[in-house]
């Protein structure tokens, strides 16, 4: 079934690659037992071109480092999410894409969660095919859906959504690969299904990680897949305030986004020319 999946479909398998390879670290952030079910034929070989462009065999590192930053950033969206349904305010959690993702089957959540996974049909026929037999622990509903699509909002409505109801949306692993103009009317849509005090949050790169000489090797994969990076914002603060979200961003390496993990130094966010990426996260107003 794997080879059914296109280009940006498979690096759900890269990302379920990652997640079992930091499983097997004695210092990892967190432990997905479902990931090494879920990586596929091609996930391993995906992983090993990262590794490969990331780290070379003679030379110093000039791109971010992958594996880190996945297992910080998974860790980062584990607690956030925790945190933001733990007092009852919350009671459904839309995860778009949902790629490989097992937080619907190894996090604990409160019983009145209502718990939404979006993602291509594809991809979530093979998450199913993988992870048959295991229960998740939430009251889970799938969506096969385009985020790009006119019918999105109906699928996610006639599973169970309630637009009228607090929401908290994870949009992880998913903007780069989104043109800009496509990116910012989902996040428009996103936001227009969102009851007030709804939460959002989302990795996104900045403008100077998609151009960047030194950033070649790590894009070069990417566009060689068939999936380059394509949307950064510098100020990922007023693009989502633009589109009716009050945000923060943190950069991994800051020190609530650090874990130990991060090998690189973080420059203030004044210094321009620099490659980042940011951890957004706030509600809709
Ligand atoms: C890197 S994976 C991240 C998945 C998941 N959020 C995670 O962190 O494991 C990217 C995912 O985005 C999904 N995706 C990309 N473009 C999409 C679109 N237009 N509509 C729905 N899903 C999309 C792919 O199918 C893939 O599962």
């Amino acid at each position: 079934m794997t080879e059914t999946l296109n280009p940006v479909e498979r690096t759900a398998l890269l990302t379920a690659a990652l997640r079992a390879a930091e499983t097997l670290r004695e210092d990892r952030l967190y432990q997905d037992p479902y990931a090494a079910q879920l990586v596929g034929e091609t996930g391993p070989e995906l992983l090993a071109e990262i590794r490969r462009a990331t780290f070379p065999a003679q030379g110093v590192r000039t791109v971010p480092s992958t594996p880190d930053y996945n297992a910080i950033r998974t860790r980062f969206f584990d607690d956030h999410l925790r945190n933001a349904v733990r007092d009852g305010a919350i009671g459904q959690v839309v995860l778009a894409p949902a790629g490989m993702d097992s937080r619907a089957y190894r996090l604990d959540w409160p019983e009145h969660i209502r718990y939404f996974e979006v993602d291509r049909p594809d991809v979530l026929a093979f998450k199913a095919e993988r992870l048959s037999g295991v229960a998740p622990r939430v009251d889970h509903r799938t969506v096969a859906a385009d985020l790009t699509a006119p019918d999105w909002e109906e699928r996610l409505t006639a599973a169970g959504y309630r637009p009228d109801e607090p929401s908290i949306w994870l949009l992880e692993g998913l903007l780069y690969y989104i043109p800009e103009a496509d990116g910012r009317r989902m996040l428009k849509r996103v936001a227009a299904h969102c009851a007030p005090g709804s939460l959002v949050a989302a990795d996104i790169v900045n403008s100077a990680a998609l151009t960047l000489p030194h950033m070649r090797p790590l894009l070069d994969v990417f566009e060689g897949w068939g999936c380059p990076w394509v949307f950064g914002s510098d100020t990922p603060e007023e693009l989502f305030d633009e589109l009716g979200f009050d945000v923060r961003a943190v950069q991994p390496g800051d020190p609530e986004a650090h874990f130990g993990r991060w090998p690189d130094p973080v420059p203030d966010r004044s210094v321009p020319g620099v490659r980042r990426v940011f951890f957004v996260h706030g509600h809709r107003r």
